[in-house]
């Protein structure tokens, strides 16, 4: 590719391509938002870098404006650069924390590739090549509403069966809507649920809200009123929209345990990373974009719902918001992860930019920018229907 604007890449040859991932979900604002540009160029021209030790202007205007937007009243932030780095700092402060040294993390889950954020990431061919092979973590299931209960006591049974060799964990780790592995919602009965069990064995819960929070899921973060509050909240990709900045999130207390520098990089809360997320932030307010995010979320998902209705090749959507997948099938109904590689070099072909792979290895998903509009998000519908299409008959 060649240039970006909007939900549009442009490659070498000047040919248009839809981009429904939006930068692996980090321009939910679209590629090239002019005010992130606007704000990147005005604060390289005052300081290009100072390094995270030395004070500045913009980075405490940034924390505030960040900590005052997120669902942590009066807390305070902890600036990292990748979503894995900020991972790594959050187990860093639940270890500082409690003192202990296993977390419990989720099936399916998926925390970013550096050998501390592999520890808590569910898939084995991933944490293969990691330095910390056997950390101790628990993976438990995933529940959605139906099956908050049930996921609970199990849970619970693991942990405390752990706790008797171990001692109790750390920090219990989740994403409120997994997304990597093909976009699996909990239930809010079950993120409430690891709220009550993390008070009661004293561990730290972390909700990983790089890819869920500033609207993915059609609302700001997953983390709130209707859900819960965790210990530590950790962001990042839409932060930057497209500039590399991430965050640990919690409040003066907890984030206090860990002493200054016992987490620091280099480009942590780099200026311009700074002005592009307190442009984010401004737009977001202004913009509210989760609005557009679950409107338009509904009707993707409604026209992806008669699509599977229609065609025998693609299963039932599933997903919250603007952060949708379903399955390529094979004739009985059954995840098909060939069906699902012919699947995207339709898209390819047909200048749709898709992800694909997942737990079932036939997922695709779909994470457009939130600021798509209607006619996009018809255009959208209309090629997957049209490549669902060719699927059907390739495969009739
Ligand atoms: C939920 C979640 N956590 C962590 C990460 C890791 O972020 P990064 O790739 O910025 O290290 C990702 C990346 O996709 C993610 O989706």
């Amino acid at each position: 590719m060649a240039t970006a604007a909007g939900c549009w890449l442009t490659d070498v040859h000047g040919r248009s391509h839809f981009d429904a991932t939006a930068g692996s979900g980090a321009v939910n604002l679209g590629h090239a938002h002019p005010a992130v540009i606007a704000a990147c160029e005005r604060q390289l021209r005052r300081t290009l870098h100072l390094g995270w030790n030395i004070a500045i202007d913009i980075r405490e205007d940034f924390a505030r404006s960040l900590v005052a937007f997120s669902p942590i009243a009066e807390g305070q932030a902890l600036f990292c650069v990748t979503g894995a780095e900020a991972i790594e700092a959050a187990l860093k402060i639940a270890h500082a924390a409690t003192g202990r040294h296993w977390s419990a993390a989720f099936e399916s889950g998926f925390h970013g590739k550096t050998a501390g954020a592999l520890s808590v990431t569910w898939r084995e061919g991933f944490r293969r090549y990691s330095a910390l092979r056997d950390t101790g973590t628990l993976f438990a299931a995933l529940a959605d509403e139906d099956s908050a209960a049930a996921a609970l006591d199990a849970l619970e049974t693991s942990i405390a069966a752990r706790a008797r060799e171990s001692g109790p964990p750390a920090a219990i780790v989740v994403e409120p809507v997994q997304c990597a592995e093909g976009v699996f919602v909990a239930g809010s009965a079950f993120l409430k649920g690891l709220r009550r069990l993390a008070d009661r064995i004293q561990a730290v819960l972390i909700f990983d809200e790089i890819y869920t929070g500033f609207g993915r899921t059609g609302r700001c973060f997953v983390a709130g009123d209707e859900t819960c509050l965790p210990d530590l909240l950790v962001v990042g990709k839409a932060l930057g929209n497209g500039i590399p900045v991430s965050a640990v999130l919690g409040s003066r207390d907890i984030m206090s345990v860990l002493p200054p520098g016992a987490h620091s990089s280099t480009f942590a809360a780099h200026p311009m990373a700074c002005a592009a997320g307190r442009a984010v932030l401004k737009t977001m307010a202004d913009t509210q974009p989760w609005h557009s995010a679950a409107r338009l979320g509904a009707v993707l998902r409604h026209r992806l719902a008669g699509i599977s209705r229609a065609s025998g090749r693609i299963g039932a959507p599933r997903g919250s918001g603007l952060m949708l997948a379903f399955e390529c099938c094979d004739a009985d109904g059954q995840p098909d992860p060939a069906a699902a590689l012919s699947f995207l070099a339709e898209a390819r072909a047909a200048r749709l930019v898709l992800r694909g792979g997942g737990r079932s290895g036939a997922t695709i998903k779909l994470t457009p920018p939130l600021t798509m509009d209607d006619g996009e998000c018809a255009f959208l519908a209309d090629t997957i229907a049209t490549i669902a299409d060719r699927l059907q008959d390739r495969h009739a």
